[in-house]
């Protein structure tokens, strides 16, 4: 019997009482998914925390946190990144208080005026919001993704965001681009329409990414493939293509790789071991990286953001907030992000403001990781 058999057995059998508190049930799984991976499709929160004391019925219901419980993951939480046609649209960051207008004098060095900056995964999520954090502070910007049709409309609404809150500007230029990050081919004709379009790239903000939660006992292989080709080769083949063009040019450049914390921590209770080692490869990527091309002139750094509520995160937890309840409880800050908290590390590390950081890990997580 192969090993995925077993195991498909084995969770299907199983219903310990500790496992029955708090379910949650989850609706994100896709009906096409293999029988095997729907046996295990229950999305459980607050797994094994609570334990019965002794058989259960001699305490008066009193439950003790089981040793360990709070430091576990959870091999029964199974979360399949969602097709392309679930996944919802990004508003734009709008008004002068959360990212808007320049009204206040702010320090010349962080302006990334003239500058050509390129965000991988810009469709949507923490990649959009970044895109427009380079576009409020000076620069044009490509937007690059899988999904070109969106790509395009965020580019408008970039624009036309601009426009309203600076009526008197030259509104900057956003293209859309379709790219394949983890294709070498996709990659270089997307990077050379890039160029023949703005004549130059300065900036690269690597934010094509996902996530999925399957015990790594089941996790398939081909899937695994995909998310470190999507995360990993994603962000050198464009890191590699972008530095090649600027040092040709003889040109300095920033750029800023998109890791996560789960590159620094194991998170819990949801098991992720494939992207958490996918993000520690990005993270010393960026280091390896911003050693070989200091003396070119191109700093690289890595941001490494904590739970941020995105539109995609948002839908998830609609359906378990005892989950949200539970990383929230972990975050000194005591909330989950807010895309636009990136905007400001993002336009830091790709501005002269930054120009004596390269190779930093930046985490924009709360203080998640100090504890
Ligand atoms: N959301 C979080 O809580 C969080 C936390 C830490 C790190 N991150 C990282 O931030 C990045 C963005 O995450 P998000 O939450 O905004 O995700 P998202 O799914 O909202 O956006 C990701 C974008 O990348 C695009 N994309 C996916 N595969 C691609 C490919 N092969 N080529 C080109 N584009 C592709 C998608 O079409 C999408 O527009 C990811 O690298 C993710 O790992 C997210």
């Amino acid at each position: 019997m192969s090993p995925i058999a077993r195991l498909a057995i084995r969770t299907a059998g199983r219903a310990p009482p500790h496992r029955a508190f708090g379910i949650a049930s989850v609706n994100l799984m896709n009906p096409t998914m293999p029988s095997r991976f729907r046996a295990v499709s229950a999305f459980h929160t607050f797994p094994a925390l609570l334990q019965q004391n002794g058989n259960g019925n001699g305490n008066g219901g009193k439950k003790n946190i089981a040793p360990g419980a709070f430091a576990r993951t959870d091999d029964s939480i199974t979360v399949e990144y969602p097709p392309e046609e679930q996944l919802p649209s990004s508003e734009p960051v709008e008004g002068t208080d959360r990212a808007g207008a320049h009204i206040f004098p702010t320090l010349a060095t962080f302006s990334l005026q003239g500058k050509v900056g390129v965000v991988t995964g810009g469709a949507r999520g923490l990649g959009l919001v970044m895109g427009q954090g380079m576009v409020i502070s000076g620069a044009d910007l490509a937007i690059v993704d899988l999904n070109k049709e969106e790509a395009a409309k965020q580019a408008q609404n970039i624009v036309d965001t601009f426009r309203k809150d600076h009526p008197d500007k030259k509104p900057p230029r956003v293209t859309a681009h379709y790219a394949d990050v983890s294709d070498p081919d996709s990659v270089e004709s997307c990077i050379a329409e890039i160029i023949a379009e703005h004549g130059k790239i300065d900036n690269l903000v690597t934010s094509a990414g996902f996530t999925e939660n399957f015990e790594a006992v089941a996790y398939p292989i081909d899937r695994m493939r995909k998310l470190w080709g999507v995360n990993v080769d994603g962000t050198y083949l464009f890191a590699t293509t972008i530095a090649r063009h600027l040092m040709e040019r003889k040109a300095k450049g920033s750029m800023v790789f998109v890791g996560s914390m789960s590159g620094a921590i194991v998170n819990v209770p949801q098991p992720q071991a494939p992207y958490n080692a996918a993000k520690a490869a990005v993270r010393h990527l960026c280091a390896s990286l911003s050693v070989e091309w200091a003396g070119a002139g191109i700093r690289v750094n890595c941001v490494s953001p904590g739970y941020m509520l995105t539109a995609l995160t948002q839908k998830i937890l609609d359906d378990k907030p005892d989950l949200k309840r539970q990383w929230t409880s972990l975050i000194p800050q005591g909330r989950m992000g807010a895309p636009e908290d990136l905007m400001g590390p993002v336009t830091f590390l790709l501005s002269d403001a930054s120009s004596y950081v390269t190779g930093a890990d930046l985490r924009v997580d709360g203080g998640y990781t100090v504890t």
